[in-house]
């Protein structure tokens, strides 16, 4: 009797004993600083998908969007999946002051992703400085308070554009970069060279990611892109088309040097480019960078053409698509694919998911944003 309420109060006891270190582990866990990561441009495509993939990976997240291009919902919505909701700061990045006070207020963090930009090649031929303005005075006020701030770690969101047609496939990050045909592609290349001057002189360490074409959506189709009026890009004209929104998708184009004679381009899932901004911000955190300014292209290496796009979407989808050829798209290049040895070894990176998963994935988005306007 008596040994067993020895044994009672000693179980008692070792429980109270556990309790109190789980307790303690628990607050530990909880004053543990989770290293804080800045994402301008967090409310729009790339950056929300990006944001999640960051909290998921234990960071906390700021994000900094003026919603030229986006809705605050996508932060809501952000907080549904994850659990958590990011803290949001709406404001314009071409504000110098109020730039520099968010790096003034937000002491100690990580590190900087900017996404934030203007992205629309045909608007950019309209205002070419509407995007110089926008996606330069942003980019240097963001190095501005990194340098006053010693924040020491900045991805940049660049672009396959910078390569125009290269004269070798696939293309290398070692390729030379062509003469812009776009002003917002002439944004991206003087991008790239505002960084690669400003890294050495600010001791700042700096990632450009040079994104294929990025289309799919997150797989709880909770968020995915969300295109202004009528889409310039193929995937979301391809689901809109499909779910009755537009008549009929037009494919620009099947008298190119390819096999089925449309253009070829390396489309990516935004799950997967945002995964390699999670990985390259801890390339930086952990000193791994091989140089200060290190750029990587990210696509899957595989160029499919337009008409293999539709077919996988119509498989995928289950649907027929309307659609007919028309001329070719002035500015478009005939065929594009990533060489993505360089992130593979590098980074560790690869993309796992393929056409159809990108093709499925924006449907669903497609037809969630439907139901919801229902
Ligand atoms: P997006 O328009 O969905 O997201 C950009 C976000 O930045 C938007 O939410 C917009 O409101 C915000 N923003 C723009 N200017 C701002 C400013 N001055 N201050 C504060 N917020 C501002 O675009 P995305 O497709 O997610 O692209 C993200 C980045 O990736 C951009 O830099 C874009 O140029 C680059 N990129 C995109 C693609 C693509 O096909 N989507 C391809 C290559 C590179
Ligand atoms: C893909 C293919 C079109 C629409 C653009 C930017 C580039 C980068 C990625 C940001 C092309 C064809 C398209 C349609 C079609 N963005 N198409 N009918 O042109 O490769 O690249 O986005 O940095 O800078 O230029 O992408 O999706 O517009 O076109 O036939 O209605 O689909 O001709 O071959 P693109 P896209």
């Amino acid at each position: 009797m008596a040994g067993g309420r020895a044994q009672r109060t000693a179980t008692h006891k070792r429980k109270h004993a556990d309790a109190r270190a789980s307790l303690r582990i628990n607050m530990a866990k909880k004053n543990e600083k989770r290293l804080k990561v800045l994402v301008t441009g967090g409310a729009g495509y790339i950056g929300s998908h990006t944001v999640i993939a960051l909290q998921q990976q234990g960071f906390e997240v700021a994000v900094i969007d003026n919603l030229s291009n986006s809705h605050a919902g996508v932060i809501d919505r952000i907080g549904e999946i994850t659990g958590e909701r990011p803290e949001f700061h709406e404001f314009d990045l071409v504000d110098r002051r109020r730039t520099a006070s968010f790096f003034a207020a937000n002491a100690g963090l990580a590190g900087v992703i900017h996404f934030a930009a203007h992205k629309a090649v045909g608007e950019s031929m309209k205002d070419p400085l509407m995007y110089y303005r926008n996606n330069l005075i942003s980019l240097m006020n963001i190095l501005e308070g990194m340098r006053r701030r010693n924040v020491a770690n900045l991805v940049f969101s660049s672009s396959c554009t910078v390569y125009g047609q290269p004269d070798e496939l696939p293309v290398k990050e070692t390729s030379p970069i062509k003469e812009a045909v776009s002003a917002y592609g002439n944004t991206k290349q003087m991008s790239e060279d505002i960084l690669r001057f400003s890294v050495h002189a600010y001791g700042i360490r700096a990632i450009a990611l040079r994104y294929f074409n990025p289309v799919g959506a997150h797989e709880s189709a909770l968020i995915g892109e969300l295109p202004r009026g009528v889409p310039n890009n193929l995937t979301p004209f391809i689901t809109q088309t499909a779910i009755g929104k537009r008549e009929c998708l037009s494919v620009f184009g099947s008298d190119y040097n390819t096999p089925d004679g449309t253009p070829i381009r390396d489309y990516i899932h935004v799950v997967d480019l945002a995964r390699a901004h999670v990985t390259a911000v801890e390339r930086m955190i952990g000193k791994k960078a091989k140089s200060d300014y290190e750029i990587f292209n990210l696509g899957t290496g595989k160029g499919y053409s337009v008409l293999e796009v539709i077919r996988s979407f119509e498989k995928v989808s289950g649907r027929k698509l309307n659609y007919r050829i028309v001329g070719r798209r002035s500015g478009d290049i005939e065929q594009l694919w990533a060489d993505t040895s360089y992130a593979r070894r590098e980074l560790g990176w690869k993309a796992e998911r393929d056409l159809d998963a990108m093709m499925l994935s924006a449907w669903k988005w497609e037809q969630a944003l439907a139901q919801s306007k229902e």
